[in-house]
């Protein structure tokens, strides 16, 4: 039973991290971002990218149609650079934000890539795509804002085709390393301040709790070895505030 009789609070629970909440930053996302990442965000996601060159030779060689899944895609990014990096693969980014939705859609015709991105409506806990589609699936700073992170796991596995990739960028607590109490001062002061500030949103605050909420990235490795991935790679960025997962579906 729900006891919380503040409707601001019980409003703000629901939200926190779902597909309305972005709704409501929407059309800041991509300036905070940069700003909040000191730029490395692109640069993070164009490594993703690039990781997924295995899966599009195999697929190419195979002779298979060349199809990418980006989960939580929000306004598009990866979206679009699987689709400049792999031209003539057919991209879909699928999330349940229509405003960061609406954002990338604007930006993949403004780059004249609809006949190669499709983004659509979803949630990542029941992906509506048969089994095995994908030559590979990514997620990008998204698998945090999934209550049930190990079903949207299993999904992303599952509609991966056998010997594809599930690929995941994500933030986490910086703990080790030299310059990780920056990365800490970073995360907790200077990006919940700056979010607000420029947002004139309390979201952002929401990104310090959930960043320090998520596992370690032993555990999160672990995670996606239970939904039956084999991760051949993990890669620690921006002095370990961010981790880059690879993994073998
Ligand atoms: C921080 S944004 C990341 C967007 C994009 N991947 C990027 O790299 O900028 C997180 C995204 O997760 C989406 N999201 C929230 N809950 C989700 C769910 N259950 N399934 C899929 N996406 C979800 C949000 O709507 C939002 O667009």
């Amino acid at each position: 039973m729900n006891t919380n009789t503040n409707p601001q609070t019980s409003t703000a629970l629901m939200r926190d991290g779902s597909g309305a909440m972005f709704d409501r930053i929407a059309a800041r996302y991509d300036l905070l971002n940069r700003l909040m990442s000191l730029g490395l965000d692109a640069r993070w996601r164009n490594r993703l990218v690039r990781c997924l060159s295995d899966a599009a030779d195999k697929a190419v060689a195979a002779g298979q149609r060349l199809e990418f899944l980006d989960v939580a895609t929000g306004t598009a990014d990866v979206a679009l650079a699987i689709a400049r990096a792999y031209p003539g693969a057919h991209v879909i980014g699928l999330d349940p934000s229509r405003e960061m939705l609406a954002v990338g859609k604007k930006k993949v015709g403004e780059r004249g890539l609809d006949e190669h991105v499709e983004l659509v409506e979803g949630d990542a806990q029941a992906l509506p795509f048969e089994d095995g589609r994908f030559a590979a699936t990514s997620i990008s700073f998204g698998i945090r804002n999934v209550p049930n992170r190990l079903l949207g796991l299993k999904e992303m596995a599952r509609v991966t085709r056998r010997g594809g990739l599930v690929v995941v960028l994500e933030l986490n607590e910086p703990e080790r390393g030299p310059l990780a109490p920056l990365a800490k001062l970073h995360v907790h002061h200077i990006v919940p301040r700056l979010g607000a500030w420029l947002s004139g949103a309390k979201e952002y605050r929401y990104l310090q709790t959930s960043i320090a909420a998520f596992p370690s990235p032993e555990t999160f490795a672990g995670m996606m070895e239970a939904v039956g991935l084999h991760v051949e790679g993990m890669t620690s960025l921006g002095f370990g505030s961010a981790h880059l997962y690879v993994a073998r579906a």
